[in-house]
């Protein structure tokens, strides 16, 4: 199974300090810097999303990543024509259309491919004529699942945010139908993906689904690495005050 890292949350924590500063030379955490750690951690590719508000990866967060990963950069995306328009620039190789909703404080839900169809479709033939493969975020159901594969993308990203969130019968029952639409989504040659609340305790569970392929995980990654290199961040500002 590969790893796709979401960096949306490090952009977050620069712009809690240097929205609208991005030029200062103090303007950290760099996502870029951040990307290039977890490729030589082994992951096999960097997933973010520009957000149509922009609140935290920023326009040149992507063109930066796009000259310099040496895995694969997947863009996440609403489907929106100023967005689009960006995307058929900066050329990913790899876009995952979500549904984007201004409140939310993150992705919520999956894409409505069923009621959206007409205002995907040309979308992803767009996105897939400039060499760019299409991923579609939705939730764990057939029809959904079915009419991904209708639309022609090449991959689906199953919605593991119900199942995160869940616990005991209920989560036994998100698994159950992460499962099946695994097989189904498999059954129709679609790469299956997985994303959305995936943590390392809930890991154990997620590895039992068939055929994923990749899953995007952020903000646990993140979480942990904070809470790994606290220690070593206090050490390194005690020796800077004080050697
Ligand atoms: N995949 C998609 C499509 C998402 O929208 C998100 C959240 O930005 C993720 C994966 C990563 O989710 P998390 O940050 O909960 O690991």
């Amino acid at each position: 199974m590969k790893l796709g890292v979401n960096i949306d949350h490090i952009a977050t924590i620069r712009q809690a300090r240097y929205a609208g500063m991005l030029d200062s030379v103090n303007a950290e955490p760099d996502p870029v810097a951040a990307a290039a750690l977890c490729e030589r951690a082994g992951c096999h590719g960097i997933t973010a999303h520009l957000r149509a508000d922009r609140r935290h990866i920023q326009d040149r967060d992507i063109t930066r990543l796009r000259a310099s990963l040496l895995t694969k950069l997947n863009l996440e995306m609403g489907n929106t024509k100023e967005i689009l328009d960006f995307a058929l620039h900066i050329v990913p190789d790899e876009v995952c259309l979500v549904p984007e909703n201004r409140a939310e404080v993150t992705t919520e839900g999956g894409l409505d491919c069923v009621g959206q169809r007409d205002a995907l479709a040309p979308t992803i033939k767009r996105l897939q004529s400039a060499g760019i493969r299409v991923s579609l975020f939705i939730e764990p159901s057939p029809d959904q699942i079915e009419m991904a594969r209708e639309l022609g993308a090449e991959i689906i990203e199953l919605h593991t945010g119900a199942f995160a969130n869940a616990t005991g019968t209920e989560q036994k029952e998100e698994l159950t139908r992460l499962r099946s639409a695994a097989d189904f989504a498999h059954g129709l040659k679609l790469q299956v993906n997985a994303g959305h609340g995936i943590n390392y305790t809930n890991i154990a569970l997620i590895r039992t689904v068939p055929h994923l392929t990749e899953l995007n995980i952020g903000h646990s990654i993140v979480s942990h690495a904070a809470f790994s290199g606290l220690g070593e961040a206090v050490r390194g500002m005690l020796a800077a005050m004080n050697d």
